[in-house]
């Protein structure tokens, strides 16, 4: 069996006297969403922040396409592959969606660094796909009409969008949601569904840290439950839903029942 994506071994870190992320392990097969849910405090973002070397971890293993990751620097990282979106929308204020997304394609443009320096022609090839590319990508995320707006003026639902774009530039192995629904209106979290099922469907890669429960039963393969930085589940969607600890520490026994139910 080939290795997967991402596999986390019993990966823990402390705060001071909190583990915040306490001996957890999960991994995410290659073209799969796998879920990451938990009450508020569980170490979902924590978790986020270790795979993605905003931390270090006090133990355990971190992989992706089984080669360990854990002690490079973030930007490693992300050159290997790993690209996110974060809970707190971080957005290049003064940046046209256009230039927000070339910044996502600067690890592909820095190749050509030497070819710009020297005015070859090759730089010249090389910043016509980007902006090809960029086009693209901004098409795919349904944002052609606001491709000249300043990227702080979006409606919050658009500035999501264009960050997973972003994200998405780097053309990642791995992508990581952390809350990409939060804010949203109903409209606009459909729109985001549609988009992850079209990403899905083109096999990427994605972990998924969301509060919407019907968006992530819907698009998750897999999902694994934290509750006070442990994993206290993982399965199928349904097999999560119906397990009794889940529904204690955080779905509570009617949102549970109506997951049951058709939407
Ligand atoms: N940099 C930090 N220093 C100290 N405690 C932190 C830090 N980051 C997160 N925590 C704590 O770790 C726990 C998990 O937080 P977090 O990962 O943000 O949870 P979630 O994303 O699941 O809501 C919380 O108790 C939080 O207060
Ligand atoms: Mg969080």
């Amino acid at each position: 069996m080939s290795a997967p994506r991402l596999d986390v071994d019993c990966l823990t870190v402390r705060f001071g006297g909190l583990a915040a992320v306490d001996d957890v392990s999960f991994s995410v097969a290659p073209g799969t969403v796998h879920g990451l849910i938990g009450p508020n405090g569980a170490g979902k973002t924590t978790t986020f922040n270790l795979i993605c070397g905003l931390i270090a971890p006090t133990g355990g293993a971190i992989r992706l396409d089984g080669r360990r990751i854990d002690a490079l620097p973030s930007w490693g990282r992300a050159q290997l592959g790993l690209a996110r979106t974060f809970q707190n929308i971080r957005m290049f204020n003064d940046m046209s969606v256009l230039e927000t997304l070339m910044t996502g394609m600067h690890a592909n443009l820095a190749e050509s660094l030497l070819a710009s320096l020297l005015r070859l022609p090759s730089f010249r090839h090389a910043e016509r796909a980007a902006i090809d590319k960029a086009w693209a990508l901004i098409d795919f995320v349904g944002l052609t009409e606001a491709a000249h707006r300043r990227s702080g003026d979006l409606p919050y639902g658009d500035q999501r969008r264009l960050e997973i774009a972003r994200a998405l530039a780097g053309e990642p192995r791995l992508l990581l949601l952390d809350e990409p629904a939060a804010g949203m209106n109903p409209s606009e979290t459909q729109a985001l569904e549609a988009l992850l099922e079209t990403l899905k469907g083109r096999g990427v890669s994605m972990l998924l840290v969301e509060h919407d429960m019907r968006f992530v039963m819907r698009l998750c393969d897999q999902i694994t439950v934290l509750n006070f930085g442990r994993k206290i589940s993982e399965g199928s969607p349904r097999e999560v839903r119906a397990d009794p600890l889940v529904v204690e520490a955080y779905l509570g026994a009617k949102v549970a029942r109506s997951l049951e139910a058709p939407p």
